[in-house]
Formats: C-alpha cells, sequence, structure tokens
C-alpha cells in the first residue's frame, strides 16, 4: 500500500499549554486533528466557567479550524454549583488529578468521595468525567493499577456517568475497562503503545531518556502488548488520546525532568505504522477518528486526511521542545 486516506481524527487528551508555546502547538495539532480535547492544567488551572471562556477565546484566536474541546480541572473546591455554568461555557468534560500525581497537580484532589456530589451534577448535565488514574506514592509501575478499586467505585456510584480513564498504561487497566459497563472506556496514547519502562529508565531506576518520561510511565512489555491487543482487535471503549505534553529541551534535559511527552506531529504516522506492522490498517480510522467522537456523543468528521508511504526524518527540536522520535525516519507522511 502507497496511500491511505482516513477520516480525520480527534485526539481526546492533549495539553495546549498558554502563550507562545500554545501557538504553535494550535498550529500543529490543527495540521492532523479536526477536534482536540484542551486538558485543563494551565498554570492558573480552568477552575471555572470564566477560566473556560477566557481560555477557549485565546485558543480560536490563533485562527485555525481546529475545534476545541474544552474541559475544567475537578478540583476539591469544584461545587455541584458551578458545574451548570461550565457546561452553558461549552464545557464537554471535567479532569480529576488526584493531589500530586503529576506535572502540575499540586491542586489535585485527596478525597474522592467529597466530590461526589460534583459527580452527580455532571451527570445531570451530561458532562464526561476524566480521570487521572494513578495512586501518588506506589511504585510507578503499580500507581495505575492501585487506582482501579476507585474506579470500579465510582461507577458502582454513579454508573450511568460517562468516565474516561485517561492514558491507559496497564495490562490490569485495559482488563478492568474492558470488565465495565459501556459509560466506561480509555483512552490510550501513542508513546504507551510503542514504549516500555527500559526505553525511560535503567535497571536501577534512573532516568536515561528524559524525553520518554511521562506520568503514567511506559510499563512492561506485557503491558504494552495488552494495549497494542485491545487497540488492534477495535475494541469500541479504547480510542486515540495522545496525551501530547511539551516541555522545553531545557527543562527535560536539566536533571529532574518533567513528565510529558510531545507527539502531536508524529502521532499518525507512528500508528500507521504500528497498525500496518500488525496487519491491522483496517483498524486504524475506527481508533483515531471514530471510538471517541462515539462515546463523546459527537458526530463523526467529514474531512478526511492522507498519509503516503515516504520517508521522511522527524525535526531535532520544535519551537524549542524535543518531539517525540526526534531525529528518526518514518516511513509514513502526512500528504
Ligand atoms: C502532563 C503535563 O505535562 O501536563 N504530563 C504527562 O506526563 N502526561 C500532565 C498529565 O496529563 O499527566
Ligand atoms: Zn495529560
Amino acid at each position: 500500500m502507497t496511500s491511505i486516506t482516513v477520516r480525520k481524527p480527534d485526539d481526546f487528551h492533549n495539553h495546549l499549554r498558554q502563550g507562545e508555546m500554545m501557538t504553535h502547538l494550535v498550529k500543529e495539532t490543527a495540521k492532523v486533528f479536526a477536534r482536540t480535547n484542551v486538558m485543563p492544567n494551565t498554570l492558573p488551572p480552568i477552575r471555572n466557567a470564566e477560566d473556560l471562556t477566557k481560555y477557549h477565546e485565546e485558543l480560536k484566536a490563533v485562527g485555525t479550524d481546529l475545534e476545541f474541546l474544552m474541559t475544567f480541572k475537578v478540583m476539591p473546591e469544584t461545587s455541584p454549583e458551578m458545574i451548570p455554568a461550565l457546561k452553558a461555557a461549552g464545557a464537554v468534560a471535567g479532569k480529576l488529578y488526584p493531589l500530586g500525581v503529576t506535572t502540575h497537580s499540586e491542586d489535585g484532589v485527596a478525597d474522592i468521595e467529597a466530590l461526589f456530589p460534583t459527580f452527580q451534577a455532571m451527570l445531570e448535565e451530561d458532562l464526561v468525567l476524566c480521570l487521572h488514574g494513578e495512586v501518588p506514592g506506589e511504585d510507578a509501575l503499580k500507581r495505575e493499577e492501585a487506582f482501579l478499586p476507585k474506579l470500579q467505585a465510582i461507577h458502582k456510584n454513579f454508573p450511568q456517568l460517562r468516565i474516561v480513564l485517561e492514558h491507559a498504561s496497564s495490562k490490569a487497566a485495559v482488563e478492568a475497562v474492558k470488565s465495565m459497563g459501556d459509560s466506561i472506556s480509555a483512552s490510550v496514547t501513542v508513546h504507551h503503545l510503542v514504549l516500555t519502562i527500559e526505553d525511560v529508565q535503567d535497571s536501577a531506576g534512573s532516568i536515561h531518556h528524559p524525553h520518554h518520561l511521562c506520568m503514567p510511565i511506559c510499563k512492561t512489555d506485557a503491558d504494552r502488548k495488552a494495549l497494542q491487543e485491545v487497540v488492534f482487535s477495535g475494541h469500541h471503549k479504547f480510542f486515540l488520546g495522545t496525551d501530547s505534553a511539551p516541555h522545553s529541551r531545557e527543562k527535560k534535559e536539566a536533571g529532574h525532568p518533567p513528565a510529558g511527552i510531545y507527539t502531536t506531529p508524529v502521532a499518525l504516522p507512528v500508528l500507521t505504522e504500528l497498525f500496518e506492522e500488525a496487519g491491522k490498517l483496517d483498524q486504524l480510522e475506527a481508533f483515531t477518528s471514530q471510538f471517541g467522537a462515539d462515546f463523546y456523543q459527537i458526530p463523526l468528521n467529514d474531512s478526511q486526511i492522507e498519509l503516503v508511504k515516504e520517508s521522511w526524518i522527524v525535526s531535532e527540536e520544535m519551537f524549542g521542545v524535543v518531539p517525540f522520535r526526534a531525529g528518526e525516519q518514518l516511513s509514513w507522511k502526512i500528504s
């Protein structure tokens, strides 16, 4: 096959940051995706309808045709009374970070049950709950698995509430999501389908590739295989959310690297390569452009995107950020 055309994809988990960086990120995202979920962990975070509207205006002002699916941060102070205004401002989802699990989560949630009235209000407004499903403090490889009982508990209390377990990274998570009702789904990143812990740190636990460090951390070969299998099988509960999360080269290489991998410019070519190698190209479009939209109950995109089999070398650096697969050769290119 020398070319492939798919419905234009959506990214259901993307960090578009702020300021000059935001302008670059919006433009790069618009080249690949029709719509993108916008994560709310800005500084300060997107807490209320006013923040959300302001951020949305800034994103639109970049002047692309990318459509923004806005989210707000579910924090201890997010009250049920705030939810109708957030919905009216255009929010599609609220994102919950447990306290201290990742970049800018110092204001995260310690007591999830205390937020049950807020979840009830989100259910009434038909908003999606996006979960960063990790328990801080545990062994990095076990943090996600340790969170799964909490996911079960929320689902049990709110069986109708649509929940996305974001960036599923373990076999345990794949099995848990498959076993629960259709209101539970998972987003899957490109890097968790490609990397294992060995690509990030050595056996003593010291990070040898800071640009591969993300939260949740890439796990074992068995975990990666479980993710690949469920995605290649065309399971409707698993869809693309890149969790593209750029940090400057300077910060990444300074010693204590912040977590996050910038994947937007290579996401689609890398996925195409992966699905082709597995003999599953026929499943690519559903993963990138259908299952997520169905879960979010939004129409499928009309436009299409073409990839051609043509090698190219990924840039070493883009606006001060080292992208995933920097300097490497990829075999599929967006035409
Ligand atoms: C994200 C970031 O940098 O904002 N980092 C990451 O490793 N994924 C935060 C997040 O979504 O966890
Ligand atoms: Zn993220």
